[in-house]
C-alpha cells in the first residue's frame, strides 16, 4: 500500500503576511490524524516562517523548491541542501519544467542535485512531463522514460525510497487544462514501468508517482482514484488554504487501508 502524497508548490508566490494567513486557516482545516502526506513547498523566503508554524502541529512536512548541489562555496543567489536541512526541509522539488524551460535545466544538472539531496537525507520530488508538440507527435512516454533515465542516474536501489515522481505534462500547467485520469493513469504506469526496469519491480511498486497540472478540488478526486496515481503536486489552487485542504481531503478519501 502506498501512502498518497499531496504537495503544494506554491513557485513564486506568497509573502510572510500571506504565508501567515494561509496557516491559520489550513490548520483549521486539516484534521490531526491524516492518513496521507502533505508537503508545502514555500518559496526560499516563507521557509523559516513555514517551519516555525508547521512545528507544533506536525501535520505536514517542508519542502523546497530547488537546490544547488554543492554543500556550499562561491555559488551566488543558491542554496545548498545543507542549509535546507538546517530549516527542517525534508522534500526537494527538482527537475520542474519551470527550471528547466526558464533556467536552462538539462537533466545532468538534475540528475547531479538528485544525488546530492540523496546524499543529504532530502527527500526529492522529481519531474518529468512532455511539452504539448511532444504529446502531438506521440512521444510522451519516450520524453519521460530519458528524463527519468538521465535524472535517476547512479540512484541505487534503496534511495528510491527517497524518491517522489511527479508526473507534470508541461501543457497542463497553469493552462486550467489538466490530463484526464485516463491520459494520467496511461503514463503513470509507464512511469512505474520504466521505474521497474531501474530499480526492480519490488522497489518501483512502493515509488509514489503524484500527478501535477491544473489539479484543483474538482477535478482531484476522479485523478487520485486511479490506481497509480498516488498522489498530486498542486501550483495554483494550492495558494488558497481551502481549496488545498479540499484537495487533501480527495487524497484521504481515496487513500486504501
Ligand atoms: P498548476 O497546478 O498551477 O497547474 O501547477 C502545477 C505545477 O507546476 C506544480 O508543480
Amino acid at each position: 500500500m502506498r501512502r498518497k502524497i499531496v504537495a503544494a508548490n506554491w513557485k513564486m508566490n506568497m509573502s510572510l503576511y500571506e504565508t501567515e494567513n494561509f496557516w491559520k486557516v489550513f490548520d483549521t482545516e486539516i484534521s490531526e490524524s491524516t492518513n496521507i502526506e502533505i508537503v508545502i513547498a514555500p518559496p526560499f523566503t516563507a521557509l523559516y516562517k513555514l517551519s516555525e508554524l508547521t512545528a507544533k502541529s506536525q501535520k505536514v512536512r517542508l519542502g523546497a523548491q530547488n537546490m544547488h548541489f554543492e554543500k556550499s562555496g562561491a555559488y551566488t543567489g543558491e542554496i545548498s541542501a545543507t542549509m535546507l536541512r538546517e530549516l527542517f526541509v525534508r522534500y526537494v522539488i527538482l527537475g520542474h519544467s519551470e527550471r528547466r524551460q526558464h533556467f536552462g535545466e538539462t537533466n545532468e544538472l538534475i540528475n547531479k542535485k538528485v544525488l546530492a539531496a540523496l546524499a543529504s537525507q532530502l527527500r526529492v520530488i522529481l519531474c518529468v512531463g512532455e511539452t504539448l508538440a511532444e504529446r502531438e507527435a506521440g512521444k510522451e512516454k519516450e520524453v519521460v522514460e530519458k528524463q527519468l533515465r538521465g535524472c535517476l542516474k547512479g540512484v541505487k536501489p534503496e534511495q528510491f525510497d527517497d524518491i517522489v515522481i511527479a508526473y507534470e505534462p508541461v501543457w497542463a500547467i497553469g493552462t486550467g487544462r489538466n490530463a484526464t485520469p485516463e491520459q494520467a493513469q496511461d503514463c503513470h504506469s509507464a512511469v512505474r514501468e520504466f521505474l521497474s526496469e531501474l530499480a526492480g519491480k519490488e522497489i518501483a511498486q512502493r515509488v509514489r508517482i503524484q500527478y501535477g497540472g491544473s489539479v484543483n478540488p474538482s477535478n482531484a478526486p476522479q485523478l487520485l482514484e486511479k490506481p497509480d496515481i498516488d498522489g498530486a503536486l498542486v501550483g495554483g489552487a494550492s495558494l488558497d488554504p481551502r481549496n488545498f485542504a479540499l484537495i487533501v481531503r480527495a487524497a484521504e478519501s481515496t487513500q486504501s487501508s
